[in-house]
């Protein structure tokens, strides 16, 4: 299949782009590189530089390389950004997909992965979260994911653009030999910022509040590894493409790590003793994320093969330990 992967040059849409050409897919990118890395993109790939919004663009590169189906990575992601910037996020996010949309529509490809947000949830009413769970954001990243969600479904009943909307917890680590890994800058991810402040000693880090709802105060988040979450991109585009109906899935592994303990995870494999500040509540952080993902593992049969939240943060620690400066390097 030929597949066109909006937001290839970043962390996950890079990783997606490698697992799609490891499977035998022709891959095209189109990255603006705002935030994403021309050398993070395989060169097998197809690179075009351009912005989602630019419609016509869109609209001829699904054209000219003769497109099946879209993978969208290509939205502003970062929870505490979006709380300070909203309207970076709305302008982007939401023009972006209406631009992708109506860029496919006119050249007749009707399939789409994208990817949203166990941010759409807003502060869960139980745990583990399942995907008829309410949908109630608390920041304007999620509440900008979940419009993106609800505009591909009136897509989908009007111009039949058939769609999954794959809902990530919180997405972590690198590949197996360290060449690849999380690059954003600012870095605002705990795990990076943890192992950022491993390599240079510096004692920056800061936990963000610890008086929460939770079993120590800290936030609890669900860490699904970044093979593990581009599995489930193949596998639900296969599973569109043969059903032709949209759908949403949860991808979690189900089990919940507060944040002093994916530090304390964190020591244990990088041996040093990481030194840390307290600091007050972080702007739009809901207490506890933890994904039920069986609908993804019964229908789409993911199955993640790295659940061990150690052996996630070590393939981590091997990129910032190759590449203390990311794709600077
Ligand atoms: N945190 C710190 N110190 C840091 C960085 C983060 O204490 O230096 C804390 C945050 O306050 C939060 C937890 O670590 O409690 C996780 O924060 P991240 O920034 O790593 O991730 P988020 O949970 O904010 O967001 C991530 C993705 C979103 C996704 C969400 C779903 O960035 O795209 O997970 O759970 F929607």
């Amino acid at each position: 299949m030929r597949i066109l992967v909006v937001g290839g040059a970043g962390y996950i849409g890079s990783n997606a782009v490698r697992g799609l050409i490891n499977q035998g897919n022709e891959v095209v990118v189109l990255d603006a590189l705002y935030t994403g890395h021309r050398k993070a993109v395989d060169p097998q790939a197809k690179f075009y530089q351009g912005d989602i919004e630019n419609k016509f663009l869109v609209s001829q590169i699904l054209r000219n390389e003769h497109i099946d189906a879209v993978m969208h990575f290509a939205a502003y992601s970062l929870v505490p950004e979006s709380v300070k910037k909203p309207l970076k996020y709305y302008d982007n996010n939401v023009s972006g997909m209406i631009a992708l949309l109506e860029a496919m529509k006119d050249a007749g490809v009707n399939y789409l992965v994208f990817s949203s947000s166990a941010a759409t949830y807003g502060i869960p009413k139980q745990l583990p979260i399942t995907e008829d769970s309410p949908t109630e954001p608390i920041n304007p990243y999620g509440e900008t994911k979940l419009m993106m969600e609800k505009i591909m479904h009136w897509a989908d009943q009007a111009d039949g653009i058939k769609s999954i909307a794959l809902r990530y917890f919180n997405v972590a680590g690198a590949s197996s030999d360290g060449k690849t890994g999380e690059d954003h800058a600012p870095e605002t991810h705990l795990i990076p910022n943890i192992l950022k402040s491993a390599v240079s000693g510096d004692g920056k880090l800061t936990i963000f509040g610890n008086d929460y709802d939770t079993k120590d105060g800290t936030n609890v988040r669900d860490y699904v590894e970044i093979s593990d979450l581009v599995d489930a991109h193949i596998l639900a585009l296969k599973h569109l493409m043969t059903t032709n109906k949209s759908d949403i899935f949860n991808l979690g592994t189900a089990h919940g790590y507060s944040n002093l303990e994916i530090l304390q995870a964190a020591c244990e494999v990088t041996g040093i003793d990481i030194p840390y500040t307290m600091g007050p509540r972080r702007g739009g952080d809901p207490d506890s994320l933890v994904a039920d993902s069986t609908k993804a593992r019964t229908i789409l049969k993911w199955q993640p093969q790295h659940e061990n939240v150690q052996e996630v943060i070590a393939s981590a620690w091997k990129w910032h330990q190759t590449c203390p400066n990311g794709y600077d390097d």
